[in-house]
């Protein structure tokens, strides 16, 4: 089939990429033309396991090109993907400026029939209103051309959004025309072996069903944070509560891990954008913005347990930082509880030196030159010089280091913990003072 994917952030390009290596002819259009000019060069500019592979494969095979030019993504394409970002408003509610931009260019250069697919999160109706933005556009040329407009969130996580897409658990198409479904049918046919894995609805569904989602999971990390606060004060330990209440089925094992707070590209923008939504149709969503508001708090953590390990004083002292990006995997860094950390580290007049396996690139773009930031080479190069040591994001590396090592390093054996990835009685019998999350602070002599 003949592809055309509008918008190469991380969604465009996974999708373009996945759905040009199963065979079909695809287009990926930007309007960032150095982008454009270093994926034709073969240069990717995000971090995701397999995807420059991929990539490279298929725009040497010949079935994945890149063009800054609208028309032709338009004329190329009888599937046309939108997938462009849907950054927030000031207001937290989701800026739709890019997807009927995109709506905008299909309305003026389209000439025969095509299947527009909506795969940026969007706010319910969206569909709608790029609807009217191609008839608009149609009718301004005098013409009328058929054409269908469907929702088809995504479901990628990432450092895993190559699996995500090839081997989904749950292909969401909201369409309302039979040619739609089956159009959609054929393309995914692909991944949809062994069982059937396409949920079809109406689009408005499909278009609630991503933000349903992510509101899901985030309530999930913002409940367990709340109960990890209240076992690590009453004398619990989440981790064992974690298990004991994972292993019913109603509640599952999976997203229930406590830890520093979410971060990333979705959940942070999905909640405030569906709170933003349900109170514009005079709704109070109470529950999403206690989710949102335990979340900004626990991002604030990490800070008051480094502040507690020093008595509050913090002026002059140097902090390691292991994990900059918002999780492992990625080199994403947007809305990371280490940005949070280091912000209140340097406010309080703390040095920091900082190493993620992979997001250092990104850590200089954000932060550039400063006195009070060094970026460093190696995980343990980051301890040497340090009165201690913060964990944000659980590296697998940072799991099979030897507590010794944070002894024969840190001016301070102290190891402030924001995702359990050590066993506090290790930490105890090499002597560091451990603190982590929902469980209780080990002193050496405690
Ligand atoms: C998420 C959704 O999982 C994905 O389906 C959607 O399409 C996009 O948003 P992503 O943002 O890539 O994907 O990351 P995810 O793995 O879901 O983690 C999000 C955040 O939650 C991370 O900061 C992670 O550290 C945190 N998290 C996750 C927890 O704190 N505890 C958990 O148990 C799980």
């Amino acid at each position: 089939m003949k592809i055309t994917v509008f918008g190469s952030g991380y969604v465009g390009l996974v999708t373009g990429a996945c759905l040009a290596d199963v065979g079909n002819d695809v287009v990926c259009v930007d309007v960032d033309r150095d982008k454009i000019e270093k994926l034709r060069d073969g240069i990717v500019p995000i971090y995701e396991p397999g995807l420059g592979a991929m990539i490279e494969t298929n725009r040497v095979g010949g079935n994945l090109d890149f063009t800054t030019d609208a028309a032709r993504g338009v004329a190329h394409g009888n599937i046309l993907f939108i997938a462009v970002g849907t950054p927030p408003d000031e207001d937290g509610s989701a800026d739709l400026r890019y997807v009927m931009a995109v709506a905008q260019t299909i309305g003026i250069h389209m000439g025969e029939y095509k299947l527009i697919v909506n795969k940026s999160t969007v706010p319910v109706g969206t569909a709608d209103a790029v609807e009217s933005e191609i008839k608009k556009q149609l009718m301004a040329r005098n013409q009328s051309i058929d054409f269908d407009v469907c929702s088809n969130p995504e479901f990628l996580k990432e450092g895993a959004a190559i699996d995500d897409f090839t081997k989904a658990t749950r292909i969401v198409i909201g369409a309302e025309t039979a040619q739609a479904l089956e159009l959609m049918r054929e393309l995914y046919a692909p991944y949809n072996r062994n069982h059937d894995k396409i949920i079809a609805m109406d689009i408005r569904s499909a278009e609630l069903t991503k933000y349903a989602a992510n509101a899901m999971l985030a309530t999930k990390i913002s409940l367990m944070n709340e109960l990890a606060n209240i076992a690590e004060r009453i004398g619990a330990d989440i981790e064992h509560v974690r298990i004991g209440i994972g292993s019913d089925p109603r509640i599952g094992y999976h997203f229930i891990y406590p830890g520093c707070g979410y971060g990333g590209s979705c959940f942070p923008k999905d909640i405030r954008a569906l709170t933003r939504s349900a109170a514009s149709l005079g709704l109070d969503a109470g529950v999403l913005a206690a989710v949102e508001l335990v979340n900004e708090n626990q991002k604030q953590n990490l800070f008051a347990k480094v502040s507690d390990a020093f008595s509050g004083n913090l002026a002059g002292k140097t902090i390691a930082v292991w994990g900059l990006a918002f999780k492992p995997n990625t080199d994403d860094m947007r809305e990371a509880p280490s940005r949070t950390l280091m912000d209140s580290l340097w406010a309080a007049g703390a040095r920091v030196r900082a190493f993620d396996p992979k997001a250092m690139e990104e850590c200089s773009r954000i932060y550039g030159d400063r006195a009070d930031l060094v970026l460093c080479e190696t995980a343990i190069d980051a301890l040497h010089g340090s009165d201690a040591l913060v964990i944000c994001t659980e590296w697998k590396a940072f799991r099979t280091v030897e507590p010794s090592l944070f002894t024969h390093t840190l001016a301070h054996p102290i190891v402030i913990d924001g995702r359990n990835i050590y066993e506090p009685s290790r930490m105890r019998s090499a002597g560091i003072v451990y603190y982590s999350i929902g469980r209780q602070t080990v002193r050496p002599s405690s």
